[in-house]
This record gives structure tokens, sequence and C-alpha cells, in this order.
């Protein structure tokens, strides 16, 4: 009302709308804000860092009473700005996923955890030779989930030649390039570490005669592709983003709530293997 100033409407910014990790982010807590009574604005920035800036500013000036945030992997290019930026946001708000050094709240999930639980899946089944498609940007999310990788790696004595390690966009099309530097390589194993880029990849090998598991073993992240792959079983990293969309709903309300007096609250959420 024009009295509280509240318009009972929250802002989503998520980086890729094609991905069916966000789309299922934006469904629960679309979802969740409508239950409460709330109406959610849905933007995609595209993994652009100019438009989670630009997108901010727009919802901002829609007057919503708050924002959940999943911010772009261009974004760490960017940190002094992007800092400054959310320090200087007007309304609550709670970062999720991709995290950043800002003293504000997150939600987001053990990365390098889930990187080491897959490469080590990897090891156990008998492989040494284990490349990692990773980010091209080293967000906290794409480096946590290399640093899992080397540290299982590591711990077994095996050795990460430079063409091992290979960045990628967080799309088809990434995975579908990282796959042909796969080939380049005497790799006979790979984590992937999103689904969308593995999809890439099993194109690519599809279209060159190659199986899976018997040519590379693959592990993937997101666990999301089950339903869509016929015939190929992908063991993968669950994130369960129902969890991250309830809990982060939880702590935008609780900051809607006690305005500056609010609790920063910093909530890391354990991911899990799923073993196909
Ligand atoms: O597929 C999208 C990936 O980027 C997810 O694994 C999620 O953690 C995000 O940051």
């Amino acid at each position: 009302s024009l009295v509280t100033k509240r318009t009972k409407t929250l802002g989503l910014i998520i980086p890729d709308i094609e991905n069916f990790f966000f789309s299922k982010l934006a469904k629960v807590l679309e979802m969740e804000a409508r239950k409460k009574g709330y109406t959610l604005i849905i933007v995609n920035s595209n993994d652009s860092f100019r438009d989670d800036l630009l997108l901010m500013d727009l919802l901002v000036s829609r007057g919503v009473d708050g924002l959940f945030l999943v911010m772009s992997n261009e974004a760490y290019q960017h940190q002094t700005e992007m800092q400054e930026k959310l320090s200087h946001l007007s309304i609550p708000f709670v970062m999720i996923d991709r995290v950043m050094d800002v003293p504000c709240s997150k939600v987001y999930f053990d990365n390098v955890t889930g990187a080491y639980l897959a490469t080590k899946y990897l090891i156990e089944q008998g492989h040494s030779r284990i490349s990692c498609i990773c980010n091209t940007y080293i967000s906290n999310n794409s480096l946590s989930r290399i640093n899992g990788y080397k540290k299982a790696m590591d711990e077994h004595g095996f050795k990460i030649p430079k063409e091992y390690i290979i960045p990628a966009n967080y799309r088809i099309e990434g995975g579908y390039e990282a796959a042909e530097q796969i080939l380049k390589t005497d790799c006979t194993a790979i984590f992937v570490s999103n689904d969308m880029m593995t999809i890439g990849v099993l194109k690519k090998f599809m279209e060159c005669g190659i199986r899976v598991p018997e040519d590379y073993m693959i592990v993937s992240y997101d666990n999301l592709l089950s339903d869509f792959l016929f015939g190929i079983r992908i063991s993968s990293i669950d994130q369960d983003i129902h969890e991250l969309g309830i809990r982060s709903w939880e702590v935008l309300r609780s900051s809607m709530k006690s305005g500056d007096k609010a609790e920063v609250q910093d909530i890391c959420l354990m991911p899990k293997l799923i073993v196909r």
C-alpha cells in the first residue's frame, strides 16, 4: 500500500533461464511467493555482469520489497564493482547459490564437497586419468568445484596435466566444445561440473561414435538429466533445489520483517552423490 510503501512483489535474478537448475529454482520460489501473497518478478541476466547491475536497478525501480539474487559467473571478474553495488542496495536481498564476499545473507551449497565426491567416485571405479570440465570464470562456485576435484586427485597421488582442466561456459555448447578438447587428452573419465555441459559432451561423443561409460566414464553435477537421457546412466551430484529455495525464502522473509536489525545468515547446504 502507499502507506507502508510495500508492493508485495519480489524480484529474482537468475543467470540462465534455459538451465533446468535455475528454472526449477524459479518455480520453487514463485510457488512459495504466491502462497505467501507475493508476486515474483523473474528476470534473466544471461550470465552477464552488466545485466546483473541493470536488472537490480530495474527491479528496485519497480518497487520490489526484496530480492533473490543468483549472480552471473562473470560478476567474479568485477568483484569490487559488484561488492560496491550490493553494499548500496536499498532493499533486503539474499544471495543464492553463487556467493561473494559481501556482508549479507547467503544460501548456497558446499561445492568443494560436491566435486570431491564426484571425483572420488570416478577414482573408486578404477580411473586415475580424470579430467575436469569447469567454468570459464573463476567464480567461487567453479573454483570450489576445481578445488574439490584437485583434492580427490591429490589424495590419491594422481597427476593433473594442464590439459585435464578444461574451462567452458555452463551451457550445452560449452560442453560440446570442451568435449573436442577432451578427445585430445589421454583421460578415461570426466568430471563435468554441470548438467547442461554434460548434454553438450554427450552430443559431441554421439557424433563421434564414442560410448559412455565404455570409452569415457562421466560424473555430472546437478542431477537433473535422468528423465531425459535414454539408455545412458550417469551418476551426478545432487543439490536439493527445493531446500535451497525454501531456505532462501525464509532468510529473505526474516530480513524483510526485521529490516536493518535482521541477522545476517550464512547457510551452506550439503550436496550428495547419486550413483547410477
Ligand atoms: O547448472 C548451473 C550450475 O550453476 C549449478 O550447478 C549451480 O550450482 C550454478 O551455480
